[in-house]
């Protein structure tokens, strides 16, 4: 009874959108980043219902930052003591007494204070202050029955890296203002400072440059006229996000990329490119070989103009080029090209890049930027000003090339893309593939002391990239996280790993232990909950597996969150947060029956663990393309509908089969669709009922008007009008 109760109140909340934690953390003091020194001592400091924060006047932006905080979870609006010494907070600067970011915080049962050696310190403090009290502190609306109390710690702190990034690509799929605020908040709350902000890519290009406005009326736009999609940030929306960053201790770097990946321009201005070929906005990964051309004036002039805009919008001493796999095959035959390195002296075509990076740092030398770029800009021969190479392919060459007077950012893509997926298990989203998984652990232990014998490594950063998201839709192989948007993803992917690269560059690779970690991040899912971040949990993992005497196998599980709940079923449906709960061996009569779930909360989950179905037994019938379970399938005609973008690759005839692998029941289908975005391309009647035991039921469709980009879906009227018991799959192969 007791337990039927507690889940009717589980679902209850659910639906009110309360956030319901089940997760424990181990300890009180779960901090993430991991201090440099750490101290519980007795007692609890107790937030008073009348709380004075007092503060030196350069903090007054952090002090008002936690007033409004406290404020949303507390309902306790703060009075603020500016150029005071006492009160229940004190934010206090000594420059002398700290590290550059640091800060000293002390919490006692009388009052916190925190002594910075600047604003990042002191909004450092006050993000370790956030992580002692309960987890509702992050919430944005009173939580009127939490008790406001946290751990009583001396800890004194500071990062091992002054370069502690994410780059965010907005480029691919645009990303609003409001998520990119969200992100930096995430950023900020794991002491991150700089984000860069991938603004330009083939497929988009999304700040507003006045002296060029097509870049944005034309170049932010992909697919045909009344779907496009796209976006851009104005210039007020730019402002804005380096304001709301500046308080967080974040520095904004834009990314301007080129001579390569930069189509969105070229879309908007032909001119700009070797041949003056009129393209289009790509909608799927692509990388154009049409790059911004060298040899002509006009394109230098272009980059002056908009840089100079690009450089008053943003205040960081760091302006972004790009500069990332350029294929040079246009400028062997370019005039301009060609005429520009006989002038010059040069021998090979990719040295023109090295040219033009040194025309850029002299731009850039007159307004007191460094450039930023991927590793190629310092490899494509001599630079002369020092600039800052993001090491994320080449990594012993271009760690190397650094010697000779530049600075690295560690951004491997084996440790640091946050695009790959975490584990190559079934279910899980595969963004990126052309690189193993990059797990939890993976990520965590980037090995940063073996890159860095010299002095130049500034510090690290996680790549988020999100080409594989043009159209705004995953990947996934099964529908069962129930958001398909490119946002929820975007944080699925990026959590908790953002976590790990924040702790790979704050603390010292000594003192990184990732189990410690783990056992710390357990207590963060619920943080997250509260500022209304997706993010990704661990599938339960099989510890033992036997098969007992009667045929049966029997399962013993383990959770990588400690204090997480497992959920499993037998019946060989997904499990969902009311399923059993996991106490013990559960022994299954099916195997492959078996399926179970990670829970924290009544909304976050993990995908199932499961025993994905060997297709090689259907290979005849082409590739897998969706798979159905009994629960997915309605009683009353209706549609499955499911993505083939990159499965139809061309014009000519297809074959779709539909396989029922288990149960009894048939299941009735109707007509295929198949649509092209949204129109209807291909329409193929059908009344035939199928099920286990019987020949497979074969769609045969022809398509004419292949579009490359364009993502295409089929829609089969499918149903189970005398029960639902049925699972099965489904096959795609082009016949001719
Ligand atoms: C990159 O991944 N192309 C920098
Ligand atoms: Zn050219």
């Amino acid at each position: 009874m007791k337990q039927i109760s507690m889940r009717k109140i589980l679902s209850a909340l659910a639906l009110l959108g309360v956030v319901v934690t089940t997760a424990q953390p181990t300890s009180s003091v779960n901090i993430i980043p991991q201090p440099v020194q750490l101290e519980q001592t007795e007692g609890v400091y107790v937030l008073p219902e009348k709380v004075t924060i007092s503060y030196d006047a350069s903090l007054k932006a952090q002090a008002e930052y936690l007033q409004e905080v406290l404020a949303q979870s507390t309902g306790r609006i703060a009075v603020m003591k500016e150029g005071k010494k006492k009160g229940d907070i004190v934010l206090l600067v000594d420059a002398q007494a700290q590290k550059a970011e640091g800060y000293a915080l002390s919490v006692t049962p009388k009052s916190v204070k925190i002594v910075a050696a600047d604003p990042s310190g002191a909004f450092y403090g006050i993000q370790s202050l956030l992580q002692l009290f309960p987890a509702e502190i992050y919430s944005e609306k009173w939580q009127r029955n939490t008790e406001w109390k946290a751990p009583c710690v001396e800890i004194v702190d500071a990062p091992e890296r002054p370069w502690r990034g994410m780059m965010l690509d907005v480029a691919r799929y645009f990303y609003d203002k409001e998520f990119v605020k969200k992100y930096i908040d995430m950023m900020a709350m794991y002491k991150m400072n700089k984000l860069q902000f991938h603004l330009i890519d083939d497929s988009g290009w999304r700040l507003e440059i006045k002296k060029y406005p097509r870049l944005t009326e034309v170049g932010a736009w992909a697919g045909p006229n009344e779907k496009r999609l796209g976006g851009f940030y104005t210039q007020d929306d730019i402002r804005e996000m380096v304001a709301y960053a500046k308080v967080r201790g974040v520095e904004l770097v834009p990314e301007i990329e080129f001579p390569a990946h930069i189509l969105s321009a070229v879309v908007a201005y032909p001119w700009l490119s070797c041949t003056g070929v009129q393209h289009q906005l790509p909608t799927q990964h692509f990388i154009s070989r049409d790059l911004l051309c060298v040899g002509k004036e006009t394109s230098i002039q272009f980059l002056q103009d908009v840089l100079e805009e690009t450089v008053e919008l943003f205040p960081s001493s760091y302006i972004n080029i790009g500069g990332d796999e350029a294929v040079y095959k246009r400028y062997e035959t370019c005039p301009d090209c060609q005429a520009l390195m006989k002038r010059e002296g040069l021998s090979k075509v990719s040295e023109l890049q090295g040219y033009l990076t040194n025309v850029v740092a002299q731009m850039m030398k007159k307004k007191n930027r460094t450039l930023i770029g991927w590793e190629e800009i310092i490899m494509r021969g001599k630079v002369n000003e020092p600039v800052v190479a993001l090491i994320w392919h080449n990594v012993a060459d271009s760690i190397h090339a650094t010697n000779t007077g530049h600075k690295a950012i560690l951004t491997p893509c084996t440790h640091m893309y946050l695009d790959f997926p975490e584990q190559k298990i079934p279910g899980e989203v595969q963004a990126a593939t052309w690189m193993p998984p990059v797990s939890l652990e993976k990520c965590y232990s980037m090995p940063v002391n073996d890159y860095s014998e010299n002095s130049t490594v500034l510090g690290v950063q996680g790549c988020y990239w999100s080409d594989q998201f043009i159209h705004g839709q995953a990947l996934q192989e099964i529908a069962y996280l129930n958001e398909n948007r490119s946002e929820n993803y975007a944080e699925y992917l990026t959590f908790p790993r953002l976590q790990a690269v924040s702790e790979v560059g704050w603390s010292k690779q000594s003192q990184r232990n990732f189990e410690n970690f783990r056992t710390r991040l357990s207590s963060h899912f619920a943080r997250m909950d509260y500022k209304g971040c997706h993010y990704r949990l661990p599938v339960p993992r099989i510890e033992k597996e036997e098969t007992l005497a009667d045929g049966s196998t029997r399962f013993t599980l383990a959770c990588d969150v400690p204090g997480a709940d497992i959920r499993y079923t037998t019946d060989a449906n997904y499990p969902t947060v009311h399923s059993p709960k996991y106490t013990g061996p559960v022994t299954v009569a099916k195997r492959d029956d078996f399926r179970a779930i990670t829970v924290v909360s009544g909304t976050q989950y993990s995908l199932p663990l499961y025993f994905a179905p060997d297709y090689s037994a259907y290979k005849a019938y082409g590739e897998y393309v969706y798979g159905w379970e009994p629960l997915r399938v309605q009683p009353q005609p209706s549609a499955m509908r499911f993505e083939v973008t990159g499965k139809i690759s061309g014009n000519g005839a297809y074959e779709l089969a539909v396989i029922p692998t288990r149960g009894e029941d048939a299941l009735q289908l109707g007509n295929l669709k198949l649509w092209k975005r949204n129109e209807l391309m291909a329409e193929t009647p059908a009344d035939a009922s199928v099920k286990v035991g019987n020949q497979p039921v074969v769609y045969r469709f022809e398509l004419n008007q292949f579009e490359a980009g364009t993502p295409f879906h089929i829609e089969i009227q499918g149903y189970a009008p005398n029960g639902n018991n049925t699972s099965g799959m489904m096959f795609l192969r082009k016949v001719e």
